[in-house]
């Protein structure tokens, strides 16, 4: 299915996937078995995507702050993200999915990097949904960045410094090339952006919602869409502009 017009879906979902570890401690087991049913879920969330036509989604896997939990649940995730990579990849290619992992990639093991690499290579041309999953990601590394990286161009002379605004900065963010932000979910019950998408967050609107991120399945995924779809996007504007 291509994407939609329908300004009721949103283009462009992001979810911060929060509760995997509760979840398993609920069942007393590890938290990556939690991880691991995080995994379903997921794919519940790609197959919901395709089907409703949504755009993008943006699966906040790994923040920078990640790795600060115990090594043992760092590594028991990178783990995890290559099996991940090896056996989800075919049938993603299959169904249109184009992948790209998001965030400072250097930090990396090689072979979990060049598996990551090779992922977005192969499924570069598709076209069906935009599957963006930021791992070592933070909101303030995307801006920072950004402003580098655009200093840099500055600095070539491929534009002045003043000419750095808003719509120039934008270009270097992690997700420029992809439709604004629409819908921004956290699953887990807290109710924090935790410094993901903070640029692209500007006019979404947000969702939170207390069932752990394991439970979440496309009917949860759809009373969230519905909920969006009664929001009032006014964009600075007064209600009555918009229904005008
Ligand atoms: C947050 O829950 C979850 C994570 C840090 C990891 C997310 C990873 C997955 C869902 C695995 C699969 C992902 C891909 C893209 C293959 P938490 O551990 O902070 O939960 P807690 O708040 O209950 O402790």
């Amino acid at each position: 299915m291509t994407a939609r017009t329908d300004a009721r879906v949103p283009r462009h979902l992001a979810i911060v996937m929060d509760g995997n570890g509760r979840w398993a401690k609920q069942r007393l087991r590890p938290r990556t078995f939690g991880h691991h049913a995080g995994q379903k879920a997921v794919r519940e969330a790609v197959e919901f995507c395709l089907r409703r036509g949504i755009a993008s989604l943006t699966l906040f896997a790994f923040s920078s702050e990640n790795w600060q939990r115990p090594p043992t649940e760092v590594s028991a995730l990178m783990e995890l993200f290559l099996k991940a990579i090896d056996r989800e990849v075919d049938e993603l290619h299959g169904n249109g999915v184009r992948i790209r992992f998001v965030g400072d990639l250097d930090a990396f093991a090689p072979e979990l990097h060049a598996r990551m690499r090779g992922a977005m290579e192969r499924t570069s041309g598709n076209t069906a949904l935009n599957l963006n999953v930021a791992v070592n990601y933070g909101g303030r590394w995307d801006i920072a960045r950004a402003a580098r990286l655009a200093a840099e161009a500055a600095s070539r002379g491929e534009f002045g410094f003043d000419e750095i605004d808003e719509q120039r900065l934008h270009g270097y963010t992690c997700l420029a090339d992809q439709p604004p932000l629409d819908l921004f979910i956290r699953t887990g019950g807290e109710t924090r952006v935790s410094n993901f998408l903070l640029w692209q967050i500007a006019y979404a609107e947000l969702y939170f919602t207390d069932t752990l991120w394991p439970d979440v399945d496309q009917d949860r995924l759809a009373e969230a869409l519905d909920d969006y779809a009664r929001r009032e996007r006014r964009y600075g504007r007064t209600g009555e502009q918009v229904a005008g």
